[in-house]
């Protein structure tokens, strides 16, 4: 089978990290080599950036060098880990990519879209998810799930750095997925994350299964 590459996206707390171990499980189950990793990171490079982005210490840090450090970790991590595992034939599952710049870099903060567009192509080098699944869920409850707490009113909180953004912002990243899974919707798979976690393994698994026979297929 030819590799595919396919990220895992949606707000806080809906359950990427959950669901991509599970739905690793599933692909290993049925026979497939998995490579499991996330962004920002996933490199030896990537995760040092990660620190370093998601360290709620440096609230200095400017958008700009926000959308770069993300980039920088990115451009890393296509080269060194996905492509080569894409090229070897196997399945990539990453927790977040370049959707997720759009959403939190463009939508939640504001930043010009075309711009955040150029610095994915330059950071991707044109690699690009077979297929993205958007787990959606309401924001409030995501930042109780992640946060087993209250947060809901709470305008600053726990967590990393982007995590403690306000409830607007987490808005605007959940539409700007929404508006995203519009725009491309061959690509981007809505799973509606609201239900149990065996529930949104099961419709994850379905979403991917057949996006899977149909490559087996070879169409
Ligand atoms: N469908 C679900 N129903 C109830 N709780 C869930 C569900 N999915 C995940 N959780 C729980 O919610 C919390 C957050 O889940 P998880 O870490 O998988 O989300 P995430 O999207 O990776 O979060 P983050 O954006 O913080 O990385 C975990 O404690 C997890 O066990
Ligand atoms: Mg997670």
């Amino acid at each position: 089978m030819r590799g595919i590459f396919i990220t895992i996206e949606g707000p806080e707390g809906c359950g990427k990290t959950t669901q991509s171990n599970m739905l690793v499980e599933h692909l290993r189950g049925k026979g497939h080599e998995v490579v499991l990793t996330r962004e920002p990171g996933g490199t030896r490079i990537g995760e040092r950036i990660r620190a370093l982005v998601l360290d709620a210490e440096y609230r200095e840090m400017t958008p700009r060098a926000e959308l770069l450090l993300m980039a920088a970790s990115r451009a890393q991590h296509v080269l060194e880990k996905i492509k080569p595992a894409v090229d070897a034939g196997r399945v990539v599952v990453c927790s977040r990519f370049t959707d997720a710049t759009i959403a939190y870099q463009g939508r939640g903060r504001g930043f010009d879209i075309d711009l955040i567009n150029e610095t994915n192509r330059i950071a991707t080098g044109k690699v690009w998810p077979g297929l993205t699944l958007v787990i959606d869920i309401d924001v409030r409850t995501g930042l109780r799930r992640a946060f087993g707490v209250e947060k809901a009113e709470a305008k600053s909180g726990e967590g990393d750095r982007l995590e403690k953004e306000d409830i607007g912002f987490h808005e605007r990243v959940r539409q700007g997925y929404l508006d995203l899974a519009r725009t491309f919707p061959e690509r981007i798979k809505v799973i509606d994350g609201s239900g149990s976690i065996e529930e949104v393994s099961a419709a994850i698994r379905e979403v991917v299964d057949t996006v899977l026979a149909r490559l087996s297929g070879g169409r």
